[in-house]
């Protein structure tokens, strides 16, 4: 989905209500996520409102050229999902121009790094930052992602926007 941006035009004084219009980038952006329990899932929608696109499960192919591919998952058993290692493995690799990884566990942070490690093997390329917080299972982590994490994931997709 192609990104948009909203652009103020400028305030009407009287009643300081700010003008605005939606200026598109150009920039195709795609997020996909891989979620068992639903975690990963609100990380993908928190994501999706920053940038006014929608969030697709893996199942969803990527048609378009993608500039900025969004992709989430999280730890099962120590690893990832087969299904998610396969869809990353299925990947076109002339369709993704980059990614940028989200991700969440309970405990281990090297979900992400697990993720990182199959797209480099497809070399596709991948933005630096990788976003991860702790996500519920069970007694562990309640309560993630929370509120702080739905906000830190907003930024994360910003400022990975911004530096394409
Ligand atoms: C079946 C299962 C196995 C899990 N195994 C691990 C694990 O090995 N290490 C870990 O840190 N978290 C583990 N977790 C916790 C999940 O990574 C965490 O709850 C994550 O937020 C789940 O994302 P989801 O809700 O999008 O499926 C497991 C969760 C489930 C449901």
């Amino acid at each position: 989905m192609v990104y948009k941006t909203v652009e103020v035009l400028g305030t009407v004084p009287e009643i300081g209500i700010e003008l605005d219009r939606e200026k598109e980038t150009g920039m195709e952006i795609q997020i996909r996520y891989y979620s068992q329990t639903g975690n990963t899932r609100k990380l993908a929608e928190a994501i999706a409102q920053t940038i006014h696109i929608s969030a697709e499960t893996i199942e969803k192919p990527i048609k378009e050229k993608t500039d900025l591919l969004f992709l989430g998952g999280a730890m099962y058993a120590f690893g990832l999902d087969p299904k998610l290692k396969a869809y990353i493995k299925n990947l076109d690799k002339d369709k993704v121009k980059k990614a940028a990884v989200f991700c969440d566990s309970a405990l281990m942070r090297s979900v992400g790094n697990k993720i990182v490690k199959l797209l480099k093997e497809k070399d596709i390329p991948v933005c630096n930052d990788i976003f991860y917080c702790k996500g519920q299972y069970k007694g562990t982590a309640k309560g993630h992602p929370d509120k702080n994490d739905m906000e830190n994931v907003k930024e994360f997709a910003a400022s990975m926007i911004k530096n394409m």
